[in-house]
């Protein structure tokens, strides 16, 4: 296991990420982390991470010094590496020249970190402060241009400093110098497999859950539906999961979902119809964030009724993620708890005095489809695309019908199963269908047509806070245009959204 020490950097995921591309396990803690709960966790290794402070400023974070006597190899980025000079004797002082971006690096020795290296190879550099001297012990690595100390280690002790940032991307050898530490430095093995971790994880649920019933929102999506299986693996009948049909999914899909639950993986689930009620209550409403609010309402008063039929229940599981769980850690004393507003049954627990089960929660996204995949979800919900809990309603722009809503839904199907169809469904973050609150001229035959316009908007991305228009061939865009139009009655013109975010946004509304 390797520790990763959070000082507040924007790239602390990215670090946990390529830890656990190695098939290590690692965990991010706050800087308030003291070094007997640090021995107790036996880290393999520790990385104190970079972060915005600078640490000769009053309340910069800092963590317990007796994280240098556990005897375990460290490894300080940017501000990490700062605080370890600081710390052990160097100094740091704030750098005439601020560096940001590309440099050259020149590697003095390429042992230990640097292993496999050639002399010079390109790293990514974000800082203000810069290490004017070394404490004793160390020797210079690595320098750049700007910044003649940008590495630095004592071998002797297993200390290790880079100023620059081998976690992101624009550092092409950083993934080797990372896993140099891993493996050659702190001695990790790949044993952090999802094979693994779903045998402990079903071993914990039992333990925390005991012989009490359970209860699950189940929305389809890859993260409710993996949690669903786990926790069906270890407490079987016990579970519940329930299932909210709003009247705002694609077509097909409640129908796909019990087969898939109820009938192959025989999961004790509730669905419930609650088409009418939500359509009901979006009757007339236009307005983006009044749609949002009526659907969070009506979802947590329908869910919060059907949990109340579940008696003696005592725990409420979910699939939260890493990233939510991360996000809300801050630098500078710990969880803030910012859990994202779209989790929908956020309430519920408080409310219904249940407690709470998160078994993906030290998990990434593509992660918990490995996991999916290890325990047996079927490969249509592992590949999954993000689908909204607002559902259709934020597609069908303007007033929602059940006339539009179905014209949404047929463009939609046919969207998605020539997306499928020509490979691409894995390969895009997302692709759908938006129907606009226009209409438009057109000719059939030899008739006038004043009809519906509708968008198609696919994108790829890698965690959906930015995205890219996904450069579909015209060729198959066309193919589909041309189907829209003839198939789907009451369409007459396809426009194909070629807008990135930022600034847009993936969805419309
Ligand atoms: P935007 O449109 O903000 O979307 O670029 C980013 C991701 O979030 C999804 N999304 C939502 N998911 N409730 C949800 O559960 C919502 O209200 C919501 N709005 C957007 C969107 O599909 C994309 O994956």
């Amino acid at each position: 296991m390797i520790l990763i020490i959070d000082f507040g950097s924007q790239f602390n995921q990215l670090i946990a990420r390529r830890v656990r591309e190695c098939r290590v396990y690692c965990q991010i803690e706050p800087p308030s982390i003291t070094s007997d709960a640090i021995r107790r966790l036996q880290p393999e290794g520790i990385i104190l991470s970079g972060g915005p402070a600078s640490i000769y400023e009053k309340n910069s974070p800092r963590v317990d010094p007796g994280i240098f006597d556990l005897g375990r190899p460290i490894l300080g980025i940017c501000y990490g590496m700062q605080f370890m000079v600081d710390t052990l004797g160097g100094t740091v002082k704030h750098a005439r020249k601020r560096e940001y971006g590309f440099a050259n690096l020149q590697i003095k020795d390429p042992q230990g970190l640097f292993q496999g290296l050639n002399a010079q190879t390109t790293c990514w550099m974000s800082h203000g402060d810069s290490i004017t001297s070394l404490p004793p012990g160390f020797q210079v690595t690595g320098t750049t241009d700007n910044t003649p100390i940008a590495a630095m280690a004592d071998p002797r002790r297993n200390l290790y400093g880079l100023q620059f940032h081998p976690e992101v991307e624009h550092t092409p050898k950083g993934r080797l110098i990372l896993r140099n530490f891993v493996f050659d430095i702190c001695g990790c093995r790949r044993s952090w497999t999802m094979r693994s971790f779903a045998e402990q994880a079903v071993e914990d649920i039992r333990h925390t859950v005991g012989e009490k019933k359970v209860i699950l929102g189940l929305s389809g999506g890859v993260d409710s539906s993996v949690a669903a299986l786990l926790l069906h693996r270890a407490v079987g009948p016990q579970l519940t999961c329930i299932f909210v049909d709003n009247g705002l999914l694609r077509k097909g899909e409640a129908a796909t979902l019990r087969q898939t639950f109820k009938q192959n993986l025989h999961i004790n689930t509730r669905f419930v119809n609650a088409a009418s009620q939500f359509l009901r209550a979006l009757k007339g409403v236009s307005d983006p964030e009044r749609k949002r609010k009526i659907i969070g309402k009506i979802f947590m008063d329908v869910f919060e009724s059907e949990a109340r039929k579940i008696k003696n229940a005592e725990f409420l599981a979910q699939g939260t993620l890493y990233p939510d769980i991360i996000e809300s850690v801050s630098a500078f004393g710990g969880p803030t708890a910012v859990i994202k507003s779209h989790h929908n049954v956020g309430g519920l627990p408080r409310k219904m005095r249940l407690k709470l089960v998160e078994p993906l929660k030290l998990l990434f996204k593509d992660e918990v489809r490995r996991l999916g995949k290890a325990i047996g979800l079927p490969a249509d919900m592992v590949w999954r695309q993000p689908f909204p809990g607002p559902g259709l309603a934020i597609r069908v722009i303007g007033e929602i019908t059940p006339q539009r809503l179905e014209i949404l839904r047929n463009v939609d199907e046919l969207l998605l199963e020539e997306i499928k169809r020509a490979g691409y469904y894995r390969k895009l973050w997302q692709s759908f269908a938006v129907l606009l609150p226009l209409k438009s001229v057109g000719v059939m035959g030899d008739q006038r047509t004043y009809e519906h316009i509708v968008a198609l908007r696919a994108v790829t991305s890698k965690d959906a806070m930015t995205a890219d228009w996904a450069r579909l061939p015209h060729r198959f865009l066309g193919h589909v245009s041309n189907r829209i139009i003839n198939e789907v009655k009451g369409v007459n013109r396809v426009v194909y959204d070629i807008s990135s975010k930022p600034p847009s946004t993936i969805e419309w509304e």
